[in-house]
């Protein structure tokens, strides 16, 4: 029996024993039913976290690009693969078929190799949410180049560090992207980071915005008239399991970015097992993630999970408030997307909005909703659920991260029942384990602790690109034989996850751990309040003690501020404890966030202790300019 799809509670439970009891053979049926192999594998599975050494599906041969496009060919050759959504609304929705994707990425790999690309060379993608993103990236893996994509939104620093830390030898990129109204100037920001890189010899250019810029001679080509030149036709490049697909950077608490090594074949086996599962996803149904291609959301569900299931996959180069707050929900209507997945930040942000914007359209297509990428609070999640899903359509709040390649704790819709802020239940093959601060395992239900996982997963990045040490130190050091996710979670009474923060967010306040996620979601539980962040501050008796920075929906702007600051903290010490109260709370119009939408703990948790001294690089930030308002008026 395949156990590809699940599609009951029960079903979840026995599929999940057999996962654990017999990981080697539960994850050899699944790859072997459900993929394309040219070699098979010698060995399924072997791992070592002391090392810490991983690998999976050892011996065996393929290419990701035949999983995802050519395999697809003969019953699907006509279906939409990727339906491009441009930010004007005005401007036609493009549909490519995987009968165009197979000659797009074929001729673009021609191209690469033409231009002197070989296989395990490092190229580095810097572009807008075009459809050329999402072809280059299987261009590089039809050819076995490795792919490292920088988010479109990072500074030509920013660029330049990741380019040279894996030593890239070429960069896509466009001559300019849209950005709502705005208009952005990609192609000068490469040019500005390449004056810090000597190896990079190549650059190709996409048009998007047909703006004149500068071309530099010997190095600066148009893609298009390369392409038009190329074959259609590409034989994929054999590659091992264990073959790098690509390198992504995510930042670590402290230190330059990690660059994450994910390899090829576990990884696919992974994203597409869990696509299938926790979006349901069904023959003809419209597929949306809003995030960026630039983050592993990206990566794993809207260019790799999606395709390998033959999917429709939904790429949108625009933003939320574009030509207005409506701009998701007409997509949504217009495209009739069936399951739907973006993050707590735009879910908030859209919640401040009037509701008009939501009840204009017809959402009745939706039959799942997601969330990834932090916390979701609770309020949001009703605000999602109630007027996003109506009620009608799951929510499903998916915890991962950029390290672990795919979903790792998440309810799979009309299956797992959901609980508003708890990750719910380990995917299939996931052993979590909840360590207490002395590195001891927190056997049994109703525990809190430091989340890590026992025991490998397809999916895994095997290493941090130049620098394994830090990989080992970073993941496998804390806590003896096991991952650590760097995360907090709780396990209640049901045996359900809820994953309260980082754990360098845990905020001891009298000896009382506190995670800021709880107290946050009690405080946005305030009619007037819009969204808020605690961080903690020395306090002399209580060793450290809360701050709070909360913005204000419209209606709290006229209120007395005295009042609201007594209100919020009625609302903490019914939700969590007088423990939790907060002794300074400062409104301010905006919450220092990163390009991804998380917001900065570490700058406000300088700035409320009164360390302004040193805020680190603040020029990759989303609004910069916050910075200098919250210490302007800092309590
Ligand atoms: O703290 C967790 C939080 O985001 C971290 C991973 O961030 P990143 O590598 O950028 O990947 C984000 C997209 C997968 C985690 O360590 N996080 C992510 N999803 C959730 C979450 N926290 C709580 N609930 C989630 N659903």
């Amino acid at each position: 029996m395949s156990n590809y799809h699940i599609k009951h509670l029960e079903e979840y439970f026995k599929v999940y024993r057999k996962s654990v009891r017999e990981p080697e053979i539960f994850w050899e049926e699944i790859a072997e039913e459900h993929f394309l192999w040219r070699k098979r594998w010698d060995k399924v599975l072997s791992w070592d976290f002391k090392k810490p050494e991983i690998s999976w599906f050892e011996g065996a041969q393929l290419n990701i690009t035949e999983n995802c496009i050519d395999r697809h060919l003969v019953t699907k050759g006509d279906k939409t693969a990727i339906l491009f959504e441009p930010n004007d609304p005005n401007e036609k929705a493009q549909h490519i078929t995987y009968n165009d994707l197979y000659k797009k990425v074929n001729q673009f790999a021609n191209v690469l190799k033409q231009q002197g690309v070989n296989k395990g060379d490092r190229v580095c993608i810097y572009l807008p949410m075009i459809p050329e993103l999402a072809i280059s990236l299987l261009a590089c893996a039809r050819i076995g180049a490795i792919h490292s994509v920088v988010f479109a939104g990072f500074s030509s620093t920013a660029l330049s560090t990741r380019i040279n830390d894996s030593d890239c030898k070429m960069v896509i990129t466009s001559d300019g992207s849209y950005r709502g109204s705005k208009t952005i100037d990609l192609k000068g920001i490469v040019d500005e980071a390449l004056e810090s890189c000597p190896d990079v010899k190549n650059v190709l250019v996409a048009k998007r915005i047909h703006s004149e810029i500068f071309m530099k001679e010997g190095r600066d080509q148009w893609l298009q008239p390369l392409l038009d030149q190329a074959s259609t036709e590409c034989e994929p490049t054999l590659m091992d399991a264990e073959d790098p697909l690509f390198i992504l950077y995510t930042s670590g608490s402290t230190g330059k970015p990690k660059g994450m090594v994910h390899t090829t074949a576990g990884y696919m086996v992974y994203t597409a097992y869990t696509f299938k599962n926790m979006f349901q996803y069904k023959e003809n149904d419209v597929y949306w993630c809003t995030a960026d291609i630039g983050w592993i959301t990206g990566h794993s569900y809207i260019v790799y999970g999606p395709l390998a299931n033959g999917a429709t996959t939904v790429i949108f180069e625009g933003v939320p408030s574009y030509p207005d707050f409506g701009r998701f929900w007409d997509i949504i209507q217009k495209h009739k997307i069936n399951q739907f997945y973006t993050a707590p930040t735009a879910i908030r942000a859209l919640a401040k909005e009037k509701i008009e914007f939501v009840e204009y359209y017809d959402l009745s297509s939706l039959k799942v909703i997601g969330s990834v990428g932090e916390p979701i609070n609770e309020e949001a999640w009703h605000w999602y659920n109630d007027n996003i899903g109506k009620r009608n359509s799951p929510v499903i709040d998916t915890w991962w991260q950029t390290e672990t390649g795919g979903i790792m704790i998440s309810p799979i819709p009309y299956v797992t029942p959901t609980i508003p802020t708890y990750a719910t239940l380990p995917f299939i093959g996931i052993q979590p384990a909840i360590m207490d601060d002395k590195g001891k395992e927190l056997n049994g239900n109703q525990v809190e602790g430091r989340l890590c996982i026992k025991f490998p997963w397809p999916s895994i990045a095997r290493t941090i690109w130049g620098d394994h040490k830090r990989y080992k130190e970073t993941y496998f050091s804390t806590f003896e034989n096991n991952y650590f996710t760097g995360d907090g979670a709780l396990r209640d009474a049901t045996g359900y996850y809820r994953i309260t923060g980082r754990v360098d967010d845990v905020i001891i306040v009298s000896g009382h751990n506190l995670g800021t996620a709880p107290i946050e979601d009690a405080i946005n539980e305030h009619p007037a309040v819009a969204e808020s962040a605690i961080v903690g501050i020395p306090h002399d008796i209580k060793g450290n003690a809360l701050y709070g920075y909360v913005i204000l929906k419209e209606i709290g702007n006229t209120r007395d501020q005295n009042n609201l600051r007594k209100e919020i903290n009625q609302i903490i010490t019914e939700h969590i404890g007088p423990i939790a109260k907060l002794e300074k709370i400062q409104f301010t119009n905006g919450l220092p966030k990163t390009r991804s939408g998380k917001i900065m703990r570490r700058i406000l948790r300088k700035i409320a202790g009164g360390d302004t001294s040193n805020l680190g690089d603040t020029s990759t930030l989303l609004n910069p300019e916050v910075v200098k308002e919250i210490m302007a008026n800092v309590l």
